[in-house]
């Protein structure tokens, strides 16, 4: 049969390079520390876990499929309006639900150059056309953002903090983009990494979410909250969008199971703070000590950090990855992102934060180029 006469997706779909997830093994190694998907190293809390069993006793009843409970759960813990929140399977659900509900073929969606790449995933999904907007010193830039604008533009994607680069964009500086911005281009900030940020200049979204008509904020129980298995995420906006992503999600997108345990997850702040306090050590000692080596670290707010290695035989990003990788020390190739000499880090437990340091000091210090 000739192709042109078979089913043929929406122009666009088979443009889409496929999303690859980070490694999790290490071929012949016994032990594995997997640092290449932000997972947190404390877990998720133990009530979250006593939740999600729990709910293993009912299996034969659908979930409430509004999330009524779980809506009413973030709405406490962060001063919201649960009318205002629709839940998702993971953010990565809300952000493509987003792409379908606001862009059609012909559209512009504007994303940044190393920005998370399921914004021109979705984007093409949707049928219309990803723009990349360079970043200065791998952080977004909102005036290359503004010049990216044009009559097409109907949505524009931020990751704030940004993965896999760590940067952020400053409050006031966000603000001056959704100011500029045309009143009809959706302004979506994806807030995944916000619980790790330590910055007063710093705002997730909620602020502008709750004062302007044009922004939406997503949001994740796979980070710090470490509930990544069970695919949660939350996005908060206003009614007219939160209407639109209500009409066109799945009736039941979040499982029993997620809902439970990101209620019981949210409850439990000792747990969160646990989690804050020991990724800010790590991250610090983790930049600190791996400049100390030579290698290059972009300024990271998140729970990773970037690694940068000389486009040099021997001294490379893919050397240095295959070098971790054979001591079981998994971390992210980032050329997908644009970065070919650049890995990323997850912070990881004390033990595994301090191995990487380890054989990255005995990979920069082995003198025999291209030395295994
Ligand atoms: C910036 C950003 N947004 C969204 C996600 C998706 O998270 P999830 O679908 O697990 O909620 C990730 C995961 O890596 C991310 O880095």
């Amino acid at each position: 049969m000739s192709a042109l006469k078979r089913p043929q997706p929406r122009p666009g779909v088979l443009a889409i390079d496929p999303y690859v997830p980070g490694k999790s093994s290490a071929p012949g190694v016994a032990r594995v520390f997997k640092l290449s998907s932000n997972e947190t190293p404390l877990g998720p809390s133990p009530k979250a876990i006593a939740a999600y069993k729990a709910v293993g006793e009912h299996l034969e009843d659908y979930p409430d499929g509004s999330s009524t409970a779980l809506r009413e759960a973030i709405g406490r813990a962060f001063g919201l309006d649960p009318d205002r929140i629709v839940c998702g399977a993971g953010s990565d659900d809300l952000l493509n639900l987003i792409a379908d509900a606001y862009l059609s073929d012909g559209d512009e969606a504007i994303h940044t150059t190393h920005g998370f790449l399921i914004y021109p995933i979705a984007t093409l999904g949707s049928g219309a056309t990803p723009i990349a907007a360079p970043e200065k010193n791998h952080a977004a830039d909102v005036d290359a953002i503004l010049t990216a604008v044009t009559e097409r533009t109907k949505v524009v994607f931020l990751a704030n903090p940004n993965n896999p680069t760590g940067t952020y964009v400053p409050f006031d500086e966000v603000k001056r983009l959704q100011r500029t911005l045309p009143p009809h281009v959706l302004l979506v900030l994806d807030a995944a990494y916000a619980e790790y940020v330590r910055r007063n200049d710093y705002e997730a979204g909620i602020e502008l979410v709750a004062t302007s008509e044009n922004v939406v904020m997503c949001r994740t129980f796979s980070k710090i909250y470490g509930l990544a298995a069970l695919r949660l995420g939350w996005l908060y906006g206003p009614a007219h969008v939160v209407d639109a992503i209500n009409r066109i999600r799945g009736p039941f997108n979040v499982n029993a199971a997620a809902s439970a345990a990101g209620i019981a997850a949210i409850a439990d702040t000792a747990h969160l703070e646990a989690s804050r306090a020991h990724n800010d050590k790590w991250l610090a000692w983790l930049q600190v000590e791996i400049r100390k080596l030579g290698l290059e670290v972009t300024p990271s707010i998140a729970n990773f950090v970037l690694i940068h290695f000389p486009d040099v035989e021997g001294r490379t990003a893919a050397d240095a990855d295959a070098f971790l990788t054979r001591r079981g020390l998994i971390l992210r190739r980032v050329k997908a992102y644009k970065l070919p000499n650049a890995l990323r880090m997850t912070v990881g437990s004390e033990e595994a934060n301090k191995l990487v340091v380890a054989a990255l000091a005995e990979f920069v210090g082995s003198k025999a180029l291209g030395r295994k």
